[in-house]
């Protein structure tokens, strides 16, 4: 029978959290931490929010081991395709001519992202002036994404989403192809620099041309996203790009520090 837990046991829950780690959930979205929260009881079998409050601030290997599962990490190669075509646009009208780009990936996962951009700018010859930085708050997402191994199982979903932008290249023209993985080749990861950075904590003291924060921003509350986006417009070179997820929503006050550059694939344009 599914367990009903109150907002306030959440919210005492993450507070405690941050008293014992210093990890600040207290500005997630209730929904979401209440779904993170039934996934890791499940997995682990966990009876009820009592169990899972003495193990979580008993025991902090398992605390680190289910911050994967508090967040969801799933992302895809070439995920939503429409805004990868207008990133390219973007790139080919904007930063051709530019002696270098720098791109910001907040909230990683599992690099699927950046390996996405990484062959568009190989594509269009500007993958040798890149430099990038990926950052997620996870550790073991950011193990994978340094890795660049996928399942050969889950490269099957990308291959169609590929073709449309690539009817003329293989996959393995990006991917060394073993028994049951595909591996990112080196040439797609020299440009990328991977680094735990926490959205919610830490500061950001680089700028960038383009940010990413796709699919991350709908785990915070309107009081996180704005503090987020005054990181983002601080961190943006004049004029550069913050690309959000579909399901990404602006806060009103969004407006006064970015301009809709297109609505449809959720790209802003700092003023
Ligand atoms: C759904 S994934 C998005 C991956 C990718 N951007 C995409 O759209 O395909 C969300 C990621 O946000 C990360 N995340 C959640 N809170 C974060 C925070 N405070 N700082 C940095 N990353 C965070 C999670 O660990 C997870 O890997």
């Amino acid at each position: 029978m599914k367990q009903v837990i109150g907002d306030e046991e959440i919210r005492a829950l993450m507070s405690a959290i941050e008293r014992r780690y210093g990890l600040d959930f207290t500005n997630y979205e209730i929904k979401s931490l209440k779904r993170g929260i039934f996934r890791l009881m499940m997995k682990r079998k966990i009876k009820n929010i009592l169990e899972l409050w003495s193990i979580i601030l008993k025991d902090e290997e398992f605390f680190k081991d289910s911050i994967d599962d508090l967040m969801v990490n799933l992302t895809e190669l070439f995920r939503n395709p429409d805004a990868w075509m207008m990133i390219k646009k973007i790139l080919l009208e904007e930063y051709k001519s530019k002696p270098n780009l720098s791109i910001w990936h907040a909230g990683c996962s599992t690099g699927e992202e950046v390996y996405t951009m990484a062959i568009i700018l190989n594509e269009i010859s500007m993958l040798s002036k890149t430099k990038a930085l990926a950052s997620d708050l996870s550790s073991q997402a950011l193990e994978k994404a340094k890795n660049g191994k996928y399942s050969l199982i889950v490269m099957q979903n990308y291959l169609k989403p590929f073709l449309e932008f690539f009817p003329d290249k293989k996959m393995e023209d990006f991917f060394d192809y073993q028994e049951f993985n595909a591996m990112v080749k080196p040439e797609f990861k020299k440009h990328v620099k991977f680094t735990r950075h926490n959205l919610a904590q830490d500061p950001m003291e680089q700028k960038f041309d383009i940010i990413f924060c796709r699919n991350v921003m709908i785990y915070f509350d309107e009081t996180l996203k704005l503090h987020v986006l005054n990181m983002f417009n601080n961190s943006l070179n004049d004029g550069g790009y913050l690309v959000i997820g579909y399901y990404d929503t602006m806060p009103k006050s969004g407006a006064d520090i970015f301009d809709i550059y297109d609505n449809k694939t959720r790209i802003y344009k700092k003023k």
